[in-house]
């Protein structure tokens, strides 16, 4: 039973879902350790983080749009999530707020129940907040990347910068180098079901597709890739993992992924697609 003064920890979002709180609250009555997880939701990162501090909240999810912004009001930013460009985790050690990005890892992971990546070939479709996660993370275990957007200038430029090649816009996914992974790393097919920005062209048997949307859990992109006999990744794999990863740099205990990811899919079930 929890005492009166649980560690408190939680997340900070414009528009804050229940998925966090599903996930770490399960793994926290699974392991009986008293701690407690709560989705606040705010516009203002100066605000949220004076009241990180003020609160003494030991760890904090952050969605947007505070993953940018907030980097300016941390007492330290890991040279990781300085690469990527944003924070989506902040621990608190008795008042030092450090900034971390656990969504490459969650990436990376997902990718890696499915396939090796050292030495692969990985396209990335995006170039926002995601999308850069995701190269970070397949560029670090050794994958060749090649990148594809929309808007050419931003895609060519992530691409540059992460030391990634860039494959054009989304008309050249009908013509896709070679390559043994495809990720898609952008909001279409969020809440949509009947979106996906990917050719079928795209789709050769036995490619490894990783869709990055967790809602819904088989975006039309899963379906057809499933359909072409690729191997399929759904985001929702990426967003344990990263949980995971979280939940030990809050708690320095080991959640159990069977805990978190039945608490992730009864609350998701409980969502309108
Ligand atoms: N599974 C997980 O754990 C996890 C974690 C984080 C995020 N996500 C998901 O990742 C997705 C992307 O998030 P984000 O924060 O990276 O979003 P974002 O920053 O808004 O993504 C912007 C990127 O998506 C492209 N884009 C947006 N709409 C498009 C469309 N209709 N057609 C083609 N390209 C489009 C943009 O292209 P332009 O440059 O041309 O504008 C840009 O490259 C979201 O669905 C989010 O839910 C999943």
């Amino acid at each position: 039973m929890p005492g009166s003064h649980p560690i408190l920890c939680g997340s900070i979002a414009g528009r804050p879902g229940p998925f966090g709180v599903a996930m770490h609250n399960a793994a926290y009555r699974a392991l009986g350790i008293d701690y407690t997880y709560v989705a606040f939701a705010g516009e203002d990162t100066a605000r949220v983080v004076d009241a990180v501090r003020c609160l003494g909240i030991r760890g904090l999810g952050v969605s947007m749009p505070h993953k940018i912004a907030i980097m300016d009001h941390l007492d330290h930013v890991d040279d990781v999530a300085r690469a990527i460009g944003s924070v989506n985790t902040v621990v608190n050690d008795g008042g030092r707020l450090a900034g971390y990005n656990t969504d490459w890892i969650g990436a990376v992971r997902a990718l890696a129940e499915e396939t090796a990546l050292a030495g692969h070939r990985a396209a990335v479709i995006g170039a926002g907040g995601t999308a850069r996660a995701v190269t970070y993370g397949l560029l670090r275990e050794g994958c060749q990347v090649t990148v594809y957007n929309r808007t050419a200038e931003a895609g060519r430029a992530m691409a540059e910068d992460l030391g990634a090649a860039f494959g054009g816009g989304l008309d050249a996914l009908a013509t896709l180098d070679p390559c043994e992974i495809l990720v898609h790393a952008t909001p279409a097919g969020f809440h949509a079901p009947g979106e996906s920005i990917v050719p079928p062209s795209a789709l050769e048997a036995g490619r490894v597709v990783f869709d990055v949307v967790p809602l819904p859990l088989e975006t039309r992109l899963l379906r057809e890739a499933r359909d072409a006999r690729c191997r399929t990744v759904p985001g929702v794999r990426m967003q344990i993992h990263q949980a995971l990863h979280q939940f030990e740099l809050y708690t320095g205990y080991k959640a159990d992924f069977a805990v978190m990811e039945k608490a992730l899919l009864d609350a998701m079930a409980a969502q309108p697609n």
